[in-house]
């Protein structure tokens, strides 16, 4: 699933020729891409359409071309995708997503980043994770998407996770409902990268613990449960998740086991941790980010201490 150095034709730097082929062939500018992105806005009439949520949320001005050189089913429902990015003025903090561009598909996707920035800066790659919904964008990634089809891609969001070196280390809980885990498993990488980092380097940011809360419907919805699970076996001094299935009808593995419990996350579990050096990351079903942002304020932990992403 490796993939060789891309090269996307008539994609110049700063250019937004591959928003879509059509859109390239008819040389488009950033201001029509504008247009093009209010277009989709206006035709759109779910209030749940990604560009109508985020219309007010901060993003950068490059668009890059972006082509697929991976994909794999990470669990039944979810596709997971990885990306080879063209442009090299396109960065991200973890947590933040991307708006999706598909060639020929007026709907623009909006999924969050599940990679560290460090898979970025060393091989210019990206992953994204998504579950099947009749949303064309999600539609198009299950069906029609093939190693080396080209979409283009933008960052925004303003839920993120980049301390400066000199930061005052924090503590972080992590609190993710089914594919919410997403960006806070970009989160998870980053923190485990400025760890490897300041091992290696002797300087740079000191991360704090890290608690991991991930509750999915089963088992086989529980995602990148190996990738969590080395990092909790790499860092146990720093990294421990508990992991929660709600809807398990199977037996639980002897190797998730010691990690899992039945039933969801529970209000006590969360109040546990809280700390006044702890900042908590929340991205789940809406009802769940709701339910945990409020709790903790009831608990009076500050309101910038509770950041959370709230999807559809
Ligand atoms: N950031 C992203 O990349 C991204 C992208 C698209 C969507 N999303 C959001 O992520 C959500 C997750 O989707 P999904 O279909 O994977 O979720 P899901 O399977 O419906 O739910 C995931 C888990 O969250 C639990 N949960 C739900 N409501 C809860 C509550 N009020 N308190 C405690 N636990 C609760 C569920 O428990 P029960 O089985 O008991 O309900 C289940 O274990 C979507 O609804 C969407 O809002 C995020
Ligand atoms: C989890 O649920 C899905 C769909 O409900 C099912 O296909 C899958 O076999 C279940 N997996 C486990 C481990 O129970």
């Amino acid at each position: 699933m490796a993939c060789a150095a891309v090269m996307i034709p008539g994609l110049l730097r700063g250019s937004v020729g591959a928003v879509c082929t059509q859109a390239a062939s008819l040389g488009l500018t950033p201001s029509a891409l504008r247009h093009l992105t209010l277009t989709s806005v206006m035709k759109s009439k779910r209030k749940t359409d990604h560009l109508e949520r985020t219309a007010d949320v901060i993003r950068r001005e490059v668009v890059s071309a972006a082509k697929v050189c991976g994909a794999a089913y990470e669990s039944p429902s979810v596709k997971r995708l990885r990306l080879l990015v063209a442009d090299k003025d396109f960065s991200f903090k973890a947590g933040q997503w991307v708006d999706f561009f598909i060639p020929g598909v007026s709907v623009v996707g909006g999924f969050s980043i599940c990679s560290s920035p460090r898979l970025l800066e060393q091989e210019r790659m990206i992953e994204l994770a998504v579950k099947y919904t009749n949303h064309p964008p999600a539609l198009w990634i299950h069906n029609q998407c093939t190693l080396d089809s080209e979409v283009a891609v933008r960052v925004g969001g303003e839920f993120f996770f980049d301390p400066q070196p000199a930061d005052a280390s924090r503590n972080l809980v992590l609190i993710a409902g089914g594919v919410g885990i997403n960006p806070l498993l970009s989160i998870l990488r980053h923190s485990a990268d400025l760890h490897r980092a300041r091992a290696d380097k002797g300087s740079g940011y000191e991360i704090g613990t890290i608690k991991l809360f991930y509750s999915a419907k089963n088992t086989s919805e529980l995602l990148f449960k190996k990738n969590i699970l080395d990092l909790v076996n790499e860092f146990p001094e720093k990294i421990a998740c508990s992991l929660h299935v709600t809807k398990q009808t199977t037996q639980i593995s002897a190797e998730l086991k010691p990690y899992s419990t039945e039933g969801r996350i529970t209000e006590k579990e969360i109040r546990d941790h809280i700390s006044k050096e702890t900042l908590f990351y929340i991205c789940g079903p809406p009802p769940m980010t709701d339910f945990f942002s409020k709790q903790l304020e009831n608990s009076h932990v500050p309101k910038e201490h509770i950041c959370f992403e709230k999807w559809w």
